[in-house]
């Protein structure tokens, strides 16, 4: 059964949190976006002000082997520092002798921090470093292998800690050792963090029972990571904005030349059967008319303006143009429910931000107005921040991956592991 953070009793008790630190660094691994942290902050002054102590342990990336420091979690340990206002001591490791005795030394009031837990393979429990041309029996022997051992990798874990909160929105689609599994440790001392219930709320309540018009904006690269998003949204939203990245392959479907923009040609036929139920169901889509091209993917490309159904070869979409820019702003202000996933362009270039600057603006007015406003995915939320508008909107979604399964209406394997 789960417990309630707010009236779980922390005293003397040390607490293993799985929050989601996996945030963008530079290159000299300095944190860019915070977000992630600095809505785990609550959660681990929660535990603390209540008499505990606090282990937390997250991923970094997708590293595939041990100790690689470009994935190392010690760089953001001063940020994480910095954000709760409490000295955090970093483990350097997460299954050695080291987590574990830091772990049981901890005092109340003391923070801890694990390693990158992907720098083992138990964290996925999927077998590393097989040949490309090994047998399916040899694929079966190290599955069943990296299962066994996880199993031990995920009750060294729990052996730290009396209390388990899961507060990792962003990675509760994952059915990890520190996401799931480890939730079976602690059956009567598990629960959710505060990111976690204020994400599943919100979602929950835009879902549920939207004000309307309700409004789904979608960009990001490639449609075909967003194809089951479309048609779930298609029951629930009155319109829909698709842009970015899948913009080309939408025209390119229906006859269009769209240069050297990224075009999906296997998604031509579910393109069009988009557009079809779309039709049928009498849902608004809309595209932007033109888009604003680069020569190549920099960000001091030269630019031009075209119609996104006559883009000349040797030129790629990378911004939507000013035709879809008035259109997208006029049909988004007045919505009272509005889902945002996925910048329109490629905002991290100055030169095409303007489109994705103009989606947030609008979304803000929307917002002013009193609309409902749910922005969701790390380059959404990456570009919000960027513009300065974060609490412009409603809410912000630390997840990107989760929060489009949690739409979709899948099981979270982190929610499931805590509910059931
Ligand atoms: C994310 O940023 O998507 C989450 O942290 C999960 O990471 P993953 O997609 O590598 O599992
Ligand atoms: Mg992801």
């Amino acid at each position: 059964m789960s417990q309630s953070i707010d009236t779980y009793d922390f005293r003397g008790k040390r607490a293993i949190i799985r929050v989601d630190f996996n945030v963008p660094l530079d290159e000299k691994f300095n944190v860019t976006d915070s977000t992630r942290i600095r809505a785990a902050i609550p959660t681990i002054k929660k535990v603390l002000a209540g008499g505990g102590s606090v282990i937390l342990m997250s991923h970094l990336g997708r590293p595939k082997k041990n100790n690689d420091d470009r994935f190392s979690l010690s760089h953001i340990v001063g940020e994480v520092e910095k954000l709760l206002g409490t000295k955090v001591e970093f483990a350097g490791d997460s299954w050695g002798e080291k987590a574990a005795e830091m772990a049981a030394k901890l005092q109340p009031g003391q923070v801890m921090m694990l390693e990158n837990l992907r720098f083992y393979a138990e964290e996925e429990g999927k077998p590393r470093g097989l040949a490309d041309d090994a047998s399916d029996d040899e694929k079966a022997a190290a599955k069943k292998e990296v299962k066994a051992s996880q199993k031990e990798f995920t009750a060294r874990l729990a052996s730290y800690a009396d209390v388990y909160i899961n507060d990792a929105f962003g990675t509760a689609h994952r059915a990890h050792a520190s996401t799931a599994l480890i939730a079976d440790h602690f059956p009567g001392d598990k629960m959710f963090g505060y990111v976690m219930m204020g994400e599943l709320k919100a979602i929950d309540d835009v879902m549920g029972n939207p004000q309307r018009p309700f409004m789904a904006i979608l960009g990001g690269a490639k449609v075909s990571t967003k194809i089951v998003i479309i048609e779930k949204l298609m029951e629930k939203v009155d319109s829909l904005i698709l842009s970015g990245g899948m913009t080309y392959t939408f025209a390119s479907a229906q006859g269009g030349h769209v240069g050297d923009s990224k075009d999906e040609k296997e998604m031509h036929a579910l393109a069009l059967d988009i557009l079809k139920k779309a039709k049928e169901k009498g849902i608004a889509l809309y595209f932007s008319p033109d888009a604003l091209c680069g020569r190549e993917f920099d960000p001091n490309t030269e630019t031009k303006q075209f119609d996104v159904f006559e883009i000349p070869d040797g030129w790629e979409g990378m911004d939507i143009g000013q035709k879809g820019i008035a259109k997208f702003v006029d049909v988004i202000k007045d919505q009272k429910t509005i889902l945002w996933n996925g910048p329109v362009g490629v905002f991290e270039f100055d030169k095409f931000a303007t489109g994705t600057r103009a989606i947030a603006d609008a979304i803000v007015e929307a917002t002013s107005k009193g609309a409902f406003s749910l922005i969701g995915g790390g380059d959404s939320v990456a570009a919000i921040n960027k513009f300065g508008l974060a609490n412009k909107v409603s809410y912000n979604s630390t997840g990107g991956g989760a929060l489009l399964e949690y739409i979709e209406g899948k099981e979270l394997p982190g929610v499931a592991a805590i509910r059931k």
